[in-house]
C-alpha cells in the first residue's frame, strides 16, 4: 500500500535511484565565453554552457544558443564567434555575460575585459582568457529551445604567460573552470593523465629492496 502511495509521485524510485523525466543532466560541461561581434557595433560576449567539441580533423566545436539572445542574431548573421576559455578568475565576468544581455550593457566595458583582434576573423577575442577559438560557422540546426551552432576552428591564441620554458602549454595550471547542475567549480586534482590504465608501471631505480 504504501509503495503504491510512492508511485502516485512523478519520480517512480527503484531500489536508490531515482528516475526523472528526460532533461539535460551531463555534467560537469565547460562553460566558456563566447564574444562576436557585428561592424559597427561593440563586441558582445555571451557565456554558453552548451558547447562542446565535436571533431578532431578539421578541429570542430559546437555552441547552442536561443534564438532570443542578443548574440545569437549576430552570429547567424556574421558566421563566425571567439570560444574563450574561462578560469576562475574570470568566473564572475562569465556569469555576468551568462545574465546580462548585449541589448542593454556593454560587457566588455562592464567586466574591463580587452576585446582582442583575432586572425581569420572579424570578431574579437577576449584578451584576459587563456585561449581563445576563432570559430567559422559550417552549419546551423535548429534543434527546439536552442539552435546549434556548428564550427570550423580556425585559430587558436594562447597566452605565452602559461608556456614553460621547454614550450609546454601549461593549460591546466591556469585554473580552468567547469560548470555542473548550476554551480561553478575551479578544475580540481590530476587523476591520471591519457592513457595511464594501461601503462606499465614506471621502474622503480634499482637499490635495495624495502622489507614490508
Ligand atoms: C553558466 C551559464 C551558461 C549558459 N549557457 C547558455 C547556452 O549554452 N546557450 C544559451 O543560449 N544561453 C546560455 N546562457 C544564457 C546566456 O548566456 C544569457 O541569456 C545571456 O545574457 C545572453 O546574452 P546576449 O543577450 O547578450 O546574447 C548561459 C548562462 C549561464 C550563466
Amino acid at each position: 500500500m504504501k509503495k503504491q502511495e510512492t508511485n502516485k509521485n512523478k519520480n517512480s524510485i527503484k531500489s536508490s535511484r531515482v528516475t526523472w523525466k528526460p532533461g539535460n543532466m551531463l555534467y560537469p560541461v565547460p562553460a566558456v565565453m563566447v564574444s562576436c561581434q557585428r561592424e559597427g557595433e561593440p563586441p558582445n560576449i555571451i557565456t554558453v554552457a552548451w558547447a562542446g567539441t565535436i571533431c578532431s580533423s578539421p578541429a570542430m566545436l559546437s555552441i547552442s544558443i536561443r534564438p532570443e539572445r542578443h548574440s545569437y542574431d549576430i552570429i547567424k548573421e556574421t558566421r563566425e564567434f571567439a570560444v574563450n576559455l574561462v578560469t576562475k578568475d574570470l568566473v564572475r565576468a562569465a556569469d555576468y555575460c551568462g545574465v546580462k544581455s548585449g541589448r542593454d550593457v556593454d560587457k566588455f566595458t562592464q567586466m574591463k575585459l580587452t576585446p582582442c583582434s583575432l586572425e581569420h576573423i572579424k570578431a574579437p577575442g577576449i584578451e584576459e582568457c587563456p585561449v581563445n577559438l576563432a570559430c567559422r560557422v559550417v552549419e546551423i540546426k535548429p534543434l527546439g529551445s536552442h539552435d546549434l551552432f556548428l564550427a570550423e576552428v580556425v585559430g587558436v591564441t594562447v597566452d605565452s604567460r602559461y608556456m614553460d620554458e621547454k614550450g609546454k602549454f601549461r593549460l591546466n595550471e591556469a585554473g580552468l573552470i567547469s560548470y555542473s547542475h548550476g554551480e561553478y567549480f575551479e578544475l580540481g586534482k590530476k587523476l591520471g593523465s591519457f592513457g595511464y590504465s594501461v601503462k606499465k608501471a614506471e621502474k622503480k631505480p634499482s637499490g635495495r629492496r624495502k622489507n614490508k
